[in-house]
């Protein structure tokens, strides 16, 4: 996953402690005369299973997203019912925005069975008793609070300096950067698992290159045995820090977020590197009012591989995703269905078994955007939308992490060919939002091939013209392997 070229790295392939802990198979509750349901006997286990990983004290910050209540004992649980049974019964809660038709295919799902739907409303209807604490589980043991749910790390990093975020601070992009020494490791180590906590309640995302980074809602990272990233030795890392806040005084807060990693004790213990297949469209605009306005992109395995995971990846007029695999033999199946894409809940769907793929699968990313006023979370149903990385524009990207016995990568972003993707580079430069790139605002090594590029002379490069740019970069790059297979065979010769 550390091969990708794409920026909005929210790349990480998470293991959930949630799915870790979730034991299902409360069916026999079901069972239970419904004047009968109690607190301590039928509900307490499946909050305890279900919910505490984020609804305890000192509970779970998956990227910001702090659940706002303690669901351990009844005294906390009681005021809470009719709101409980209300978020179960609608399945927003615990959150789970893939399609029913994936339940027990991902090992960090969490969902209730709608046996556990009807305990739990019947439960708040009758009153919400407390029953007899002597059938109450036994208390779950939570990491002490400071605790990382990945246990105990081998590494913390932070960032040099911390970094105050003024009271006048709305919308912030700014960069840190942190010094990896040769005392903290001397050699490059392999990664097992990463979990990032933001140092300010005004964090909205974090990318570091190479470890990847969180948003709201994201997991940590832990990989099955055998699986991991590399953090390369004496090399800086950089992170790209969001801030995002209402203004105003006395909101000011300093940010010395940080990244708890756990390595692997040798490298034999490591089999795969994780790659990343990004499928991502840098080339579009949503026009205003637009309800179901919808992206494609697609993605072909070159070697056998097997899927690891899917990140969908929209901002807030992100309304649903899908991943389709089309075979060689000619079938078609749904890989993964995100009917009610939510922003705040940035889920990685890592399978339980991974998915085998055979050489030549297509696989197809599709991202439906509502810009209407229908959508709740929407900023302005009057604006054309276009690649951003502010929340307010958007993003279409689809990550797919894969390992392949060949032990080799291959990324690639869809449709315009291998490397540098020139559709990226306009919409990262494109300051004025505009859907082109003046020569100002083109970066340095860029500027040399501008008037190349700008092919009808307006002083702008649009999308257009860079893809027209970026097939002509790839039938160079195809014109080159030719050669070099001419230039091999003839050494064989
Ligand atoms: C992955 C973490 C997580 C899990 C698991 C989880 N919650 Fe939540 N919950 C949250 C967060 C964060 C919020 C607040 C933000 C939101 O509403 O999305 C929340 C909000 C709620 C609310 C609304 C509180 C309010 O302010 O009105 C209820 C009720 C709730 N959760 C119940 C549950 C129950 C019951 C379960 C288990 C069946 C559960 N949650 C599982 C994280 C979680």
């Amino acid at each position: 996953m550390t091969r990708a070229q794409c920026p909005s790295a929210f790349r990480t392939l998470a293991l959930s402690v949630v799915g870790a802990l979730a034991v299902s198979g409360l069916a026999a509750a079901a069972a239970v005369d419904p004047e009968a349901v109690t607190f301590y006997r039928d509900v307490a286990p499946v909050l305890q299973q279900e919910c505490q990983v984020c609804h305890r004290p000192n509970g779970a910050n998956l990227g910001g997203m702090v659940a706002p209540m303690a669901l351990t004992t009844y005294e906390e649980t009681r005021p809470w019912a009719r709101s409980i049974a209300r978020q179960v019964a609608t399945r927003a809660m615990p959150p789970w925005d893939a399609s029913p038709a994936h339940n027990g295919v991902f090992s960090n799902e969490r969902t209730l069975t709608q046996e556990e739907i009807d305990l739990i409303v019947r439960w708040a209807e009758s009153g919400a008793p407390a029953g007899d604490p002597a059938d109450a589980p036994a208390p779950i043991e939570w990491p002490s609070s400071g605790g990382w749910l990945i246990g105990e790390p081998d590494l913390v990093l932070q960032f040099d300096e911390p970094f105050w975020v003024e009271d006048d601070v709305d919308d912030l992009y700014i960069y840190r950067k942190t010094t990896v020494t040769e005392d903290m490791i001397p050699e490059d180590r392999f990664v097992k698992a990463i979990e990032f906590r933001p140092g300010s309640p005004a964090v909205h995302h974090i990318i570091v290159p190479g470890l990847g980074g969180i948003a709201p809602g994201n997991d940590p990272v832990i990989h099955t045995d055998g699986m991991a990233d590399v953090l390369k030795a004496g090399r800086d890392l950089t992170w790209q820090m969001h801030y995002h806040k209402e203004p105003g005084e006395g909101t000011g807060s300093w940010d010395q977020s940080q990244v708890a990693l756990k390595f692997y004790d040798s490298e034999d213990d490591v089999k795969y590197e994780v790659f990343n297949a990004d499928m991502g469209k840098y080339d579009f605009a949503v026009p205003p009012g637009a309800s179901d306005y919808t992206i494609q992109t697609e993605w072909t395995f070159p070697t056998d591989s097997e899927i690891v995971g899917y990140l969908p990846h929209m901002h807030l007029r992100g309304k649903a995703a899908k991943y389709e695999a089309h075979y060689p033999d000619g079938s078609h199946e749904v890989l993964l269905d995100v009917p009610n894409y939510d922003f705040n809940w940035q889920t990685t769907y890592k399978y339980e078994e991974r998915k085998k793929v055979p050489a030549g699968t297509r696989v197809v990313l599709t991202t439906v955007f509502d810009n209407s006023e229908d959508n709740p979370a929407n900023p302005d149903p009057t604006a054309t939308v276009r690649w951003g990385e502010p929340t307010t524009d958007e993003m279409s990207f689809g990550f797919m992490s894969y390992i392949n016995d060949e032990n080799k990568g291959h990324v690639a972003f869809s449709g315009d060919g291998d490397g540098l993707d020139l559709t990226a580079v306009v919409a990262f430069s494109d300051e004025s939002r505009d859907g082109k790139m003046q020569l100002e605002e083109a970066p340095g090594g860029v500027k040399q091939y501008f008037e190349m590029m700008d092919q009808n002379k307006d002083g702008a490069v649009d999308m257009e013209e860079a893809k027209a740019a970026n097939a002509f970069l790839k039938q160079m790059a195809e014109q080159r392997e030719t050669d070099e297979r001419a230039g091999r065979r003839k050494k064989a010769l």
